[in-house]
């Protein structure tokens, strides 16, 4: 196959959130090959390079003025097992949500908390998704990249990937660094399901499922996510647009004293993570417009395109959530997606 090429190509289809904006030039790779001659060439154009999957977590806020590499890679192999677990090695540009019912179908299953997050499989680790009890680094053994300092392919562990929450060395010391091109899944043969998320108990309770299965906490899952958050195909939006802050004791204490039914969930090192959704809630900011961007009434921690958004209505949306939080709760808000 050969790469696709297109000149000031329209991204509004190619980024979730929808707004409108154009990329000088678009290559579509499909393969590692693909991918270093891409890059080979673009070497002469001195432009700026950007890597795209899906564009579900990415938000275009204006043109584009040089090339991007949509990774378009496909391929799922399931590659030696051991005593313990499954391994398969799934190409970047597979989908997702697609990947997770081809390994529940396979009877492997181990990633069915994380059903119906959009995205790229290749996407997966920089921000190390996570939902309803699991995250992905518990499952990922390998990261297979291309190395832009050594221009190779190579292999990253899970501890070299240093994952913690919403975040992995590819936001850090390999930011710019490295193409994700391939990631290499360990799913473990003995199933224990993940269940002690509140809303998956109460999903188990209203449907009297006793003894969960691979397949009922998927459709758990997919029921939560579809009444909760709005779905990207119709509404555009990039999932969680805030992170949930990790404050220190002492603050919390401090918010609590006034807030006593603060959301939060106590972490490994003291420190203490709250609900960006029930800070915003709580900031009156639920359903809260600029123009056509505006946060979500289904999920408070989900902004959206309400079908004629500009850039600038978003960025004065995500100021104001910053900003009324920040003054309520003196807690700073972080955007999750990347902002271009
Ligand atoms: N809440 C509110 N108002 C709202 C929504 C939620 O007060 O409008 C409260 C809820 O009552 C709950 C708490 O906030 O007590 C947490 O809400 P929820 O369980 O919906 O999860 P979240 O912390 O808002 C995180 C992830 C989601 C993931 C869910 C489920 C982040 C930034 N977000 O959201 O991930 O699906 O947990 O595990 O960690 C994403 O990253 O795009 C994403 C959707």
């Amino acid at each position: 196959m050969m790469p696709d090429i297109c000149h000031d190509y329209s991204l509004q289809n190619r980024h979730s959130f929808g707004l409108k904006a154009k990329t000088r030039r678009w290559v579509s790779v499909h393969s590692e090959n693909e991918l270093r001659d891409a890059l080979v060439s673009q070497r002469q154009q001195r432009a700026p390079l950007l890597f795209l999957g899906e564009g579900s977590n990415t938000v275009f806020t204006q043109d584009f003025p040089g090339t991007i590499i949509h990774l378009a890679l496909r391929g799922i192999q399931w590659v030696e097992d051991d005593a313990q677990f499954h391994y398969v090695e799934v190409a970047a540009g597979e989908n997702w949500h697609d990947f997770v019912e081809y390994t529940l179908s396979q009877g492997k299953p181990g990633l069915e908390n994380l059903a119906l997050i959009p995205g790229s499989v290749g996407a997966c680790p920089i921000q190390n998704i996570g939902a309803y009890g699991l995250e992905v680094s518990q499952r990922i053994h390998e990261v297979r990249i291309l190395d832009l300092e050594i221009f190779a392919f190579r292999s990253l562990s899970n501890e070299e990937c240093r994952f913690a929450y919403r975040d992995s060395v590819f936001k850090h010391h390999l930011a710019g660094k490295a193409v994700i091109t391939a990631v290499v899944f360990k799913l473990p043969k003995v199933w224990v399901p993940v269940t002690q998320y509140a809303d998956i108990q109460k999903y188990f309770v209203e449907h009297a499922i006793a003894a969960p299965t691979p397949r009922t906490v998927f459709n758990a899952v997919v029921s939560i996510r579809t009444q909760k958050l709005p779905d990207p195909c119709i509404t555009g939006n990039a999932g969680s647009f805030f992170k949930n802050p990790i404050i220190d004791q002492t603050v919390f204490e401090q918010i609590k004293i006034n807030w006593p039914d603060v959301v939060s969930y106590p972490q490994p090192d003291g420190r203490v993570k709250l609900a960006a959704a029930w800070l915003i809630e709580q900031a009156g900011l639920k359903g809260q417009a600029v123009g056509g961007a505006a946060v979500s009434e289904k999920q408070a921690l989900v902004l959206i395109n309400q079908g004629d958004a500009t850039a600038d209505n978003l960025k004065a949306l995500v100021e104001l959530v910053i900003e009324k939080v920040r003054l309520q709760f003196a807690v700073n808000l972080e955007p999750e997606p990347l902002l271009v």
